[in-house]
Formats: structure tokens, sequence, C-alpha cells
């Protein structure tokens, strides 16, 4: 089903744009994002499998003189792909293409991207899960054997002409790894999967940035923005960004926890970092469907929210607290998310997971 025929008249109640806790660039993002993007792998916090084993493959790739793997970034939007995409580049020392799967039309438009590549360069091609399926094909060669053909004239008259690329490492990025072909997924040597950060990182990359922005965090003003930043690094330095404002206005410019505590609630975002659309999700679950399951497109009528909106945005921090579970006969909110909205679990949520349970075995 396309999106369109998925939601014919979609009212957001807050523009994606404008949600203070997406984890998705909003207006004003881009400023801070460039500011605050760490340059080094000693300076990316978290992920720390993820980080060793980046410095294993570069200190590997660096001793045999030869360009890095191919390598797949795929995880939640804001949690730090590009940032480690450049950080890769900065490491290896060499110099760094990019483009988007969107932005790359054309067969023409990849093979003015690869000629244009020098040897050991990085290919940074985000959203690769939107490339067409002929530009694709086109890449396998090119990745695989680093050959490009050029097919010159149509009919008997046809001529192919073979290009050799110097050898490069593509990374791609993308947010929706099940969307990638498994043809793809196959030729690229390393896929790492960044997951949401714990608060203590989350912490640390506040404190990191307030360092940065110079304006100053007391620990228990960090502790209320992590709690707040969904497990992510630009929610949190989005969140800091606009305390700073406020502790500039109506404090002494200092983030204490009560200053935090303040402009957060004015932010209109609970204390598990739960805005108004997480809240109107769980309450069309829990109020109109007595919990669940639910299906994905009954939600979103709903609430009038896009379905993919709701499941690349809202869900993946949903189930990462474990307020809300998949199961193939739609969604259902669990114990935990009662609790947090204060209601008292009349649903019959046990139930609904041991049938899903027995269709498993
Ligand atoms: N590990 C980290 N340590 C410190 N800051 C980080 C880290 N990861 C991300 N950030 C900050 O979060 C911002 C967003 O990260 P980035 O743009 O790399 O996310 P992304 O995964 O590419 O998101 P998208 O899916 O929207 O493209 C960066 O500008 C950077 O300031
Ligand atoms: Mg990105």
């Amino acid at each position: 089903m396309s999106d369109t025929q998925r939601t014919p008249h979609i009212q957001h109640s807050l523009p994606a744009e404008r949600r203070m806790v997406s984890g998705k660039p909003v207006i004003g993002d881009t400023h801070i994002d460039l500011n605050l993007r760490p340059k080094h792998l000693s300076e990316f916090v978290g992920q720390g499998k993820v980080k060793d084993n980046l410095k294993i493959a570069i200190a590997a790739a660096q001793k045999r003189q030869e360009p890095l793997d191919h390598i797949l970034l795929h995880g939640p939007p804001g949690l730090g792909k590009t940032t480690l995409a450049y950080i890769i580049a900065i490491e290896m020392g060499v110099s760094i293409k990019v483009s988007s799967g969107p932005a790359i039309e054309r067969t023409g438009d990849l093979a003015a991207i690869l000629t244009n590549l020098h040897e050991g360069d990085i290919l940074f091609i985000d959203e690769i899960h939107r490339l067409s399926r002929i530009v694709e094909e086109k890449l396998y060669p090119a990745i695989e054997d680093f050959v490009f053909d050029i097919f010159l004239g149509k009919g008997p008259a046809a001529r192919s002409l073979r290009l050799n690329l110097p050898h490069f490492t593509l990374i791609g990025a993308t947010t929706r790894f099940a969307l990638l072909s498994p043809p793809l997924r196959d030729r690229l040597g390393a896929i790492y999967h960044l997951d949401f950060y714990d608060k203590l990182a989350i912490e640390k990359i506040i404190k990191r940035s307030s360092a940065i922005l110079k304006v100053p965090v007391e620990d228990g003003g960090a502790t209320q923005i992590a709690r707040r930043a969904r497990g992510t690094p630009r929610v949190a330095n989005r969140l800091l960004k606009q305390l700073r404002d406020y502790a500039q206005i109506k404090a002494n410019g200092i983030i204490s926890e009560k200053v935090a505590l303040e402009g957060l609630s004015k932010l209109e975002i609970d204390s598990a970092g739960l805005d108004e659309v997480d809240h109107k999700i769980l309450h069309t679950i829990i109020d109109k469907f007595d919990g669940g399951p639910v299906g994905l497109d009954t939600i979103s009528a709903s609430i009038s929210e896009d379905a993919n909106t709701i499941m690349d945005v809202y869900e993946p921090y949903l189930l990462q607290l474990g307020f809300l579970e998949r199961t193939p006969r739609g969604r259902v909110a669990t114990k935990l998310a009662y609790e947090h909205l204060g209601l008292p679990c009349k649903s019959n949520y046990r139930l609904q997971t041991q049938l899903w349970n027995q269709d498993q075995t």
C-alpha cells in the first residue's frame, strides 16, 4: 500500500519538523548539529561495540594501506549515523563525498558521482534504502569490482564501455533496515546497528555540548534533560538549546535541576520524554481499543497521523520503553504504559501476549 493510499487526509497535530522530541532534524537544528558534531572517534560518546569494531577495522585497513570495507549504518534518526560517517573519513584521513538515495535519480547521476571519486575516498549515501532499483543495480559492480558499465547507442549498434573506478568505500545509512534490498545488504561488508543511548551516555553528551555552547549545566539539570531525550543525542542537544534560552531569560543562565524542570514543563514533554502525539497513540490503543491489539492503519486513522511516521518516528521509542508491543495481530499497550499514564491496568494484555506466543509456536 502506498503512503497516499494509506493516509488520504492527514492533519498533523504538530508538524514533524516542529516536534521537540523528534529524532529527525527540526527547524533550527542544522546549526547546532554542525557545531556539536564530534570529529573523532574518541569524542563520540556511547555505542561502545560499534566504536570498538570500527577502531579495529580502521587500524587494520590503515596497516594494510587499503580502503575500508563498505559499511552500512542503520538505526533510528538522530543517533549519529552521519556523524560516524564523517568521523570514519577523518580517522582514515580520506575525503568524503556525500549524497542520498533520493538525490541519485538517474544512473547518470551515479556515474557522475563515482567518476569523481579518488582512490580511498568515502562515498556516503544517506537514506540508501531510497535508491531506485535501476541505480542500485548499477551500484553493485561499482562496489564489488570497482567498475561502471556505460551503454552507448541503442539496438544492434549498441556498445558498452567499461570504466574502471578508484577503490573507494561506500558508507550507506538508513533508518529503515528492513526496506534495504537483500542483494545490497549482502554487498556491504560491515553492518553496524546504532541503538538508543542510555541515560549516562546522554548525560555525557549534554555535558560535552554544554561546554561547547558555553552554557553551564548542573548535574541535576543534565539528568532531567537526559530523562526526556528519548535516548537520542539530537533531541538532547535540542532540549539543551531550548533550556539555554530559558535559563538566560528566567534564571541566571545556569541550567540547574529546578530551571531544567521548569523549562521542560513548558515544552509539554513528560518525565519519560513523551509528547502529545505519543500520548495520543497510547490513549487511542488503551481507551478506544481496550489495550489492543489494534492495527497500525487504525491507529493512524484515529489520530490523523501518517502510518509510516508512526512506525518510523514514534513507535521505536515506545517499543524501547516497553510501553508498546508489536504483535502480528497489531499493536498492544503494555502494563508499563498503563502505569506510566497512571491508569489501572484492566487490559487483557497478558491474554493477548499469550495468544501471540501460541501463534509463534
Ligand atoms: N555519540 C555521539 N556523541 C555526541 N554527539 C552525538 C553523538 N551522536 C550524535 N550526536 C549529535 O547528534 C546530532 C545528530 O546526529 P546525526 O546527524 O549523525 O544523526 P543521524 O543518525 O545521521 O540522523 P538521521 O537519521 O536524521 O540522518 C549530531 O549533530 C551530533 O551533534
Ligand atoms: Mg544523518
